[in-house]
């Protein structure tokens, strides 16, 4: 049989023709033995072939899961898919990993929490190669391996995590949501909202990425990003957000995010860096810069369930990409007159944004609401004046308003500016507030907070 998996396509065909019709059955597995989208947890796997049957799989660290199979599209560099894979193999125990664009086809195995290139051939030369490739993840070899056997008898003495996953069938489902986090007025509390957010709705099980649009870099430094002040580790002048915008070829999502562990679970962020203020006339210049981001995020829609995007606050390029490419809108204010009068601009801001979408085609963006934020816990404030502000703004500008209120709190800007004695240096440390002081009444204003908008989202448990 001869087989060109390098004219698939795109990602499905690579797939279907190539891992289904055709290397599958060439290793040695049956329909029974493999599943295609297969997810645990957060983590969604594109096809998992396993040498001896078990239902449910048990993980353990003899697990017997064989080889896991990841299908991208033939104009994706395969590079840029490694750290993914790594995380999947070593979180799950699994011993190989596929990896394939069909022009490139890789296996990797893991060893001592990391994973190693075993195999590496062009799509064209798959014929040739096969037997190769058979030795190291076919069916018939797996099953001999003695660490499977083990596993077997090893599943029955040890304590194991057992896990059924969901096998779905229908692709496509999962549906990632984007939330753009905006006001045009600044210190109204959209990073101190983006991150603990971010940290709220991470803690309910979502896998969340957060990206940085404004120059200040706020939220790079917020969750922990920026560990020295020193230009010498800079790191972020390269992985930042204006090559992710700049940069129709390289720099994918999944290239640049950082895991950040400011809050457990962690979150994944793209950071943004200084570099960005003077991004934004080359950036005009670019046709597609409107698009980017959208395009870059569809690639990633399996890995995540909800993204944030932080803004700038002003009414600049990086806002408009942000209300582009987003689903929804929360504008965090404080209420104060001044913010209020700023509601007129946002109007106009979105109004400008959704004839743009609609020559897109783009639904336009859904505004969820005004959350409330940095309010004086003042009774006398809360009972007179608050409430009279909350209905002038409905009123006069016709936007819901969030029942969560997040009040101002020393534990909120507390936890922002945690440090960490490395040595005699001062590391930024910050953390969320719900990692922070998990019964703090912030906490639980964020915990309301990710509720009410996951509830407005149609992403409630
Ligand atoms: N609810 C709050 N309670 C106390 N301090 C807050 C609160 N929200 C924000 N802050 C502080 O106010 C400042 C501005 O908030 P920030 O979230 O950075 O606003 P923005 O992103 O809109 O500019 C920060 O120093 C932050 O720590
Ligand atoms: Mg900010």
């Amino acid at each position: 049989m001869s087989f060109h998996p390098e004219f698939c396509r795109n990602e499905s065909e690579v797939e279907s023709k190539f891992i289904v019709q055709y290397l599958l059955p060439q290793l040695g597995y049956t329909p029974d033995t493999w599943h295609q989208e297969v997810s645990f947890g957060k983590i969604r796997l594109d096809f998992l072939a396993f040498a001896v049957q078990t239902m449910p799989f048990v993980l353990d660290a003899s697990s017997p899961l064989s080889v896991v199979m990841e299908a991208k599209h033939p104009k994706q560099n395969l590079n840029k898919h490694i750290h993914r894979l790594r995380q999947y193999l070593t979180s799950l125990n699994v011993e190989y990993g596929l990896l394939t664009n069909g022009k490139e086809v890789r296996i990797y195995k893991t060893y001592n929490n990391d994973i190693k290139l075993v195999f590496q051939c062009l799509g064209k030369e798959i014929d040739a190669k096969i037997d190769e490739i058979k030795k190291l993840i076919g069916r018939d070899k797996l099953k001999d391996n003695p660490s499977i056997k083990e596993a077997g008898v090893l599943n029955s003495q040890y304590p194991t995590q057992s896990v059924s996953p969901e096998i779905s069938k229908t692709k496509g489902k999962h549906i990632m949501k984007i939330i753009a986090v905006y006001h045009n007025k600044g210190g109204v509390g959209k990073t101190t909202t983006v991150v603990n957010l971010a940290a709220a709705i991470s803690k309910r099980g979502k896998k969340v990425l957060v990206i940085d649009l404004d120059s200040q870099a706020n939220t790079t430094f917020a969750t922990g990003l920026v560990k020295f002040d020193d230009e010498e580790f800079d790191d972020i002048r390269e992985y930042n957000i204006l090559n992710v915008l700049k940069s129709e070829e390289f720099y994918s999502i999944s290239e640049v995010a950082r895991k950040s562990n400011f809050c457990n679970p962690e979150i994944d962020v793209i950071p943004s860096h200084i570099d960005l203020m003077n991004g934004e006339i080359e950036l005009n210049a670019l046709e597609y810069t409107r698009f980017i981001l959208i395009e870059k995020l569809e690639e990633v829609q399996e890995e995540y369930d909800v993204v944030l995007l932080d803004t700038p606050p002003s009414l600049n390029l990086y806002a408009r990409i942000a209300l582009i490419a987003a689903d929804y809108l929360i504008i965090p204010s404080d209420l104060k007159p001044f913010a209020n009068q700023g509601l007129t601009n946002v109007k106009d801001f979105v109004k400008a944004v959704n004839a743009f979408r609609k020559q897109m085609r783009k639904e336009p963006l859904e505004i969820l609401g005004i959350v409330p934020c940095k309010i004086s816990t003042n009774a006398k404030f809360i009972n007179a004046t608050f409430k009279n502000r909350i209905r002038k703004v409905y009123e006069r500008y016709g936007i819901d308003i969030f029942n969560t209120v997040i009040y101002e709190r020393d534990d909120l800007a507390k936890c922002a500016e945690k440090t960490l004695e490395v040595g005699n240096m001062e590391v930024a440390d910050p953390i969320s507030v719900l990692d922070f002081k998990p019964n703090s009444l912030s906490a639980q204003e964020f915990e309301l907070l990710a509720k009410e908008v996951l509830k407005k989202i149609g992403m409630a448990q």
